[in-house]
């Protein structure tokens, strides 16, 4: 008897002590408690912004000759796969309405229709008006920086309507593109692109609208000399005027590419998602910087997933492309959180470019020639792939506030803007047609719009301010 009473006391003991020191770990416990919301607050930050992109595969040139390449993005020289091929697109719809009314002369701040959840008016909410006064931005094969795929005045486009679209928000305006303000806000600093061949295409078409501010068009230069091909993987312009440098890395899938031996000594490409490209450390020294991927991951090799996706030690004889794309871009999406500074630079990341392929796809035959007008209906206008909710999860789950340039809807109404058959000097090309890339002036020109409406109208990294 007299143990019974003892054992309970035993066990009541540490009872009475946890109870009474709730009141002291419950503040402890707190943080960690309160740590699990963190998703909410960076969708805020998604949600206005021009950030993110994934395009559908543009049409990947090959590696060897034999390969005909379309469009696409030039073989990467390590990696001897073939390039992925765009996306499909669907059949153009009939002929839209004419243009539609001109934007209401708002502010962005301010105006409550359209917004999100931040209250910011969403700019990527809108549709394209025609500006023939103040569109494109530089004329038709003037700028010595757009390379040959994508010159198509140059290459004997015929039409010029294409270039003559600007992109309007539904309910704010954008602030006017002032290139020279764009240029003094990047004083000393470093913007970099980071992607694939849709990126140069972005690249190309930022060096043209930065230019236009110049008096004296020498004062800006490759600093090695280097001409635009897509044989090269980097390049830096530099505005002597402004001390600032627009750059260009090559990386098709942002995590690492790398080949392995077997047996009897090939080699083969493989992709390991858990491990970020070698070019990061690149990545590091810029201010602005402006990733993409998406279209290297629907092709060859990629899609198939054969034996070429590598985790930590393990390779992958069969893996799913959906599920490595959304591994690697949790791969970036890490790199970025531990190596890049919010109070010091701007990240956004460009959404999916969509294809306009006709009655095929890149690689069988698909055309998008003879559009001389956007679409303004039909299904591939609300058309929005799972690769961007991909990209969104990895970036609702940043500490860093990377800004999403969700351009896929703005592209979705373009099938006039791609090169289709004059992507090559010399008259209409009887190769497959580029329904991916965009002509310049052209697409892309809107997407560095949203870049600068971005700086213009968020907040930016603290240390810019001592720097101006
Ligand atoms: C463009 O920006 C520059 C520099 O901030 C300014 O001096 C100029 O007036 C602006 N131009 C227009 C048309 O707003
Ligand atoms: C991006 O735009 C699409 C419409 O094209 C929309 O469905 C999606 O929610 C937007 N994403 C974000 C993060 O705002």
């Amino acid at each position: 008897m007299p143990p019974v009473p003892r054992l309970s006391w035993r066990l009541a003991a540490p009872l009475v002590a946890a109870f009474l020191s709730v009141p002291f770990i419950l503040p402890l416990a707190l943080p960690l408690l309160l740590r699990s919301s963190p998703r909410a607050l960076s969708l805020h930050r998604i949600s206005w912004l021009p950030s993110l992109q994934t395009h559908t595969a543009p049409p990947p040139t090959m590696t060897t000759e034999t390969s005909p390449s379309p469009p696409p993005p030039p073989p990467p020289m390590q990696t001897p796969h073939s390039p992925p091929p765009p996306p499909p697109s669907p059949p153009p719809p009939r002929r839209p309405s004419p243009s539609p009314p001109p934007p209401p002369k708002t502010t962005t701040d301010g105006d409550k229709g359209g917004e999100t959840e931040t209250g910011r008016c969403n700019v990527y909410d809108g549709e394209w008006v025609r500006d023939e006064a103040a569109r494109p931005l530089y004329a038709p094969a003037t700028c010595p920086y757009v390379d040959e795929a994508y010159s198509c005045a140059a290459n004997g486009r015929p039409d010029g309507g294409y270039t003559r679209w600007r992109w309007a928000p539904r309910h704010c305006s954008l602030p006017r593109f002032n290139a020279t303000d764009f240029l003094a806000r990047l004083r000393g600093k470093r913007l970099m692109l980071v992607g694939d061949s849709m990126n140069r295409n972005q690249f190309e078409s930022l060096l043209c609208v930065l230019r236009e501010a110049l008096p004296d068009k020498a004062r800006m230069f490759e600093t090695h000399g280097y001409r635009i091909s897509k044989g090269r993987g980097y390049f830096v312009f530099k505005f002597a005027d402004y001390d600032c440098t627009v750059e260009f890395v090559r990386s098709h899938f942002l995590v690492r590419e790398g080949v392995r031996f077997n047996r009897q000594r090939n080699s083969n490409p493989i992709l390991q998602i858990d491990r970020i490209d070698k070019t990061a450390n690149r990545w590091k020294k810029a201010d602005v910087l402006v990733f993409n991927t998406g279209h290297w991951w629907t092709h060859g090799k990629t899609a198939r997933g054969k034996n070429y996706y590598k985790e930590g030690n393990t390779l992958y004889p069969q893996f799913d492309s959906t599920e490595a794309y959304r591994r690697a871009l949790r791969t970036w999406a890490r790199w970025i959180d531990k190596n890049m500074d919010p109070a010091r630079s701007v990240v956004f990341y460009r959404g999916y470019s969509t294809a306009h392929f006709r009655g095929g796809d890149w690689d069988s035959g698909g055309s998008c020639n003879g559009e001389t007008e956007p679409t303004f209906r039909g299904a591939i206008i609300d058309s929005y792939p799972l690769k961007m909710r991909i990209v969104e999860e990895a970036i609702g789950r940043m500490r860093f506030p990377v800004r999403l340039l969700n351009v896929t809807k703005l592209t979705n109404f373009r099938r006039d803007g791609h090169p289709s058959v004059y992507g090559k000097a010399g008259g209409v090309s009887k190769r497959k047609q580029d329904c991916s890339h965009w002509c310049l002036p052209g697409v892309p020109d809107a997407w560095n719009e949203l870049i600068y409406a971005s700086l213009v109208l968020e907040p930016n990294p603290i240390a810019w301010k001592k720097k101006r």
